[in-house]
């Protein structure tokens, strides 16, 4: 069934007015919808998406907190899973497109016209998601689709979206500062937060259902990117061959969506991608514990008594936090 247009998006119109909502941080507000907090049109697009999506057992799905690693999880996943298309670096479709283009965000396709970008996408499908687990369409839910997902330390997390949604707001709204950030932040009030629930519901999940979430953290990955990398393809059922070990693919993989490759190229460099955001706010320090630049004491502890307040006796926790 296709989407169906005015009469459809008025309902949703009343949904959204008729939903609790407070102030945003790169849109005026953000709107209470399903037990999270989201911008206006990713409503839709989630609404969209639970009516029409028919996952395949062969799609991935990227899922992440925003500003928690997406951008190199979506090249790392699209790398690994093309691999056999693409031998050597020359053409690879990471030259010459940004990550989220080559994976775009599902609730972003639904938002639009979606049919045809849905009907032409070649297989595997990978799409990416920010949407919290409980609110994707029941099809990846239920079928044998994979989920990868990846979260960061809340401390890392916060300086780079205070960072990402002062370069990207309107020209004509104010610098959000990062006092104001910060409060907005240890109350869940960020788009697709509470970030607790939403690193919860995906890690209760890959607890559950380890065949059907994976669940990776950013630190983790810089730690030791080859084992993540081997560790995404095996569980993506596309394990890496010994002779692709020997003939060094997986460095080839990591290579290619390295940050200094992936910030250097001019794809990434100048132009815009979806929501017309500027390709180069992708791309930051890719540093590990940069929050320490940025944290004053008193802002130390109250993330800290947050984190061990809603994480604690869950098994998740983050070695990178104070
Ligand atoms: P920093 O804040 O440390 O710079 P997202 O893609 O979810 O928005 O996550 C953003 C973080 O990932 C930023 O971290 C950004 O610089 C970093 N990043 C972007 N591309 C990366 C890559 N290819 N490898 C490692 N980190 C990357």
């Amino acid at each position: 069934m296709a989407f169906t247009g005015e009469l459809q998006e008025n309902e949703e119109e009343k949904l959204i007015i008729s939903l609790p909502r407070e102030k945003g941080w790169a849109v005026p507000y953000v709107y209470l919808f399903q037990d999270f907090w989201y911008p206006s049109h990713a409503i839709q697009g989630v609404i969209n998406s639970q009516k029409y999506f028919q996952a395949k057992d062969g799609d991935v799905i990227v899922a992440s907190f925003p500003k928690s690693g997406t951008t190199w999880l979506k090249a790392l996943t699209f790398a690994i899973v093309n691999r056999q298309h693409f031998s050597s670096h020359k053409n690879h479709p990471l030259l010459a497109s940004n990550p989220h283009q080559l994976v775009p965000f599902l609730h972003h396709i639904f938002f639009g016209d979606f049919h045809d970008q849905i009907s032409n996408m070649a297989e595997p499908r990978l799409f990416g998601t920010h949407v919290p687990f409980p609110s994707l369409p029941k099809s990846i839910q239920e079928s044998n689709c994979k989920v990868i997902y990846i979260c960061r330390n809340p401390f890392d997390t916060f300086i780079y979206f205070w960072y990402f949604f002062n370069k990207i707001k309107p020209e004509t709204s104010p610098e959000l500062t990062m006092e104001e950030g910060f409060e907005r932040y240890c109350k869940g009030l960020i788009e697709f937060g509470p970030w607790w629930n939403h690193m919860l519901c995906y890690w209760k999940e890959s607890i559950d259902r380890p065949n059907k979430v994976l669940f990776l953290k950013y630190e983790d990955l810089k730690d030791d990117i080859s084992f993540h990398v081997k560790r995404v393809a095996e569980f993506l059922g596309c394990p890496f061959t010994q002779d692709e070990e020997i003939s060094g693919v997986i460095e080839s993989v990591i290579n290619l969506s390295s940050f200094e490759k992936m910030k250097d190229l001019e794809v990434n460099k100048s132009g815009t991608t979806v929501l017309n955001i500027e390709k180069k706010y992708f791309f930051r320090k890719a540093e590990v514990g940069d929050w320490v630049n940025y944290f004053s004491l008193p802002m130390r502890e109250t993330l800290s008594k947050i984190i061990e307040d809603k994480l604690s006796g869950s098994g998740l926790s983050f070695k990178t936090c104070p």
